[in-house]
């Protein structure tokens, strides 16, 4: 008896990650998977079906999923996908609210585990991909902002004189925050970090940043960051505008789970912004982090330059997969044992992960509850 596991190339646009890259693939095997992966999968991080030893490539999509115990995939698949698998499979993937694909996953009893709502605990950390792709989207997300200035990031001297540093702010301090903060510093910025989670102020001082404090204190439940008050907006605001208007470089990557983006930069803040100053909004997903952000867009608004780029996870596609399939197969370490596949719904990490098993629809997927430990809510 063996596992099949079926890995999916993207149809999404746009999306070059892949599930599935070959140093994985012998811990699996291990574990009593036998691989199959649709032709041209790994196209989008320069690898050929050649590269993947002991995994059987398979071009049509319907053939690979038809006999698969386990899908993998990065995106949502297509509705014909899953309508090809077999009765109580198992999927695998970001799922993103996709309530279409929900009801097919019900209707043909397949069961999902949605990569993005994974619990954020200690267990849980090798097979976190929100945190493996935050990283990455924090190191790009300074690469796009000193490709898109018209100055240098660090001190720079010649004969004919020296260019101080570049300012730096970044705002939202969770996974991808610290990264560009240690990013912005590594490059020689000075770099400053501002957060509503007090506790962000020690680790933005430990990566050599400075830490604005605006007084107000928004720690919600299991970690994340609730949304302000009114009057909170106004304090913040107020203690931002000198920080913001005096950056060179600002990088946000602020959410609070479930809801939009909350709006941490103005219009009348951005018209007071350093002539040729860059924001970059990686919380474009949500609606962005700037009033004048726009999803997918790069952007002039004065003379200060907007990006929002949408799924940076896949720009670095081919370490964004690397961490993604390693992130995969530490979850399917949980239910693969000796041949056999087994999913247990009360466990605490697939319960909090799962969206349908054997025809019942399990943590609606609208609005994500972050940090539960308790176990699958049944809720239809
Ligand atoms: P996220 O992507 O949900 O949010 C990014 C940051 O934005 C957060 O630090 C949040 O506090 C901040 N934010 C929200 N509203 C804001 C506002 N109005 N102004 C300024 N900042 C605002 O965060 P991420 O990276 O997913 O991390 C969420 C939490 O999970 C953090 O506490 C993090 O330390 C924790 N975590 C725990 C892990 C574990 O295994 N124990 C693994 C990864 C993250």
């Amino acid at each position: 008896m063996y596992v099949n596991i079926a890995v999916l190339k993207e149809t999404t646009p746009g999306e070059h990650r892949v599930a599935l890259v070959p140093d994985v693939v012998p811990g699996l095997i291990k574990l009593g998977a036998r691989l199959h992966m649709e032709s041209g999968a790994a196209d989008g991080i320069g690898l050929a079906d050649t590269d993947f030893s002991d995994v059987v490539v398979i071009s049509d999509r319907s053939v690979l999923v038809a006999d698969a115990d386990v899908v993998l995939c990065v995106q949502p698949p297509a509705l014909e996908v899953i309508d090809a698998m077999k009765p109580g499979a198992v999927l695998i993937c970001y799922v993103n609210n996709d309530l279409p694909l929900l009801k097919h996953l019900l209707d043909r009893k397949i069961t999902c585990f949605a990569i993005e709502k994974l619990p954020r605990v200690t267990r849980a950390q090798s097979m976190d991909a929100l945190s493996s792709q935050a990283a990455l989207a924090g190191y790009s997300a300074v690469m796009l902002g000193a490709a898109a200035l018209a100055r240098v990031l660090p001190k720079v001297t010649t004969a004919a004189g020296t260019i101080g540093p570049a300012h730096v702010l970044v705002m939202g301090l969770g996974v991808a925050g610290l990264e560009a903060l240690a990013t912005a510093h590594r490059l020689g910025a000075v770099t400053e970090g501002y957060d509503v989670r007090p506790e962000t102020r020690e680790q933005a001082l430990s990566l050599g940043s400075t830490f604005v404090d605006t007084g107000v204190d928004a720690t919600g439940k299991g970690g994340y960051a609730r949304a302000l008050t009114t009057e909170e907006k106004a304090k913040v605001a107020n203690a931002l505008t000198t920080h913001i208007q005096s950056a060179d470089l600002i990088i946000t990557t602020a959410a609070i789970p479930g809801k939009p983006s909350p709006k941490l930069i103005s219009t009348k803040q951005v018209a007071g912004m350093r002539p040729g100053a860059v924001i970059v909004d990686l919380a474009a997903e949500g609606g962005g982090n700037c009033e004048d952000s726009v999803p997918g867009e790069t952007l002039k608004v004065g003379a200060v330059t907007i990006l929002a780029p949408l799924n940076v996870g896949s720009m670095l596609a081919e370490d964004a997969s690397k961490l993604y399939a390693k992130n995969l197969a530490n979850f399917l370490g949980l239910m693969l044992h000796d041949n056999i596949l087994t999913v247990d719904v009360t466990d605490e990490i697939l319960s909090a992960a799962v969206l349908s098993h054997d025809g019942k629809r399990l943590n609606a997927p609208a609005p994500a509850t972050p940090k539960s430990s308790k176990s699958a809510a049944e809720v239809a």
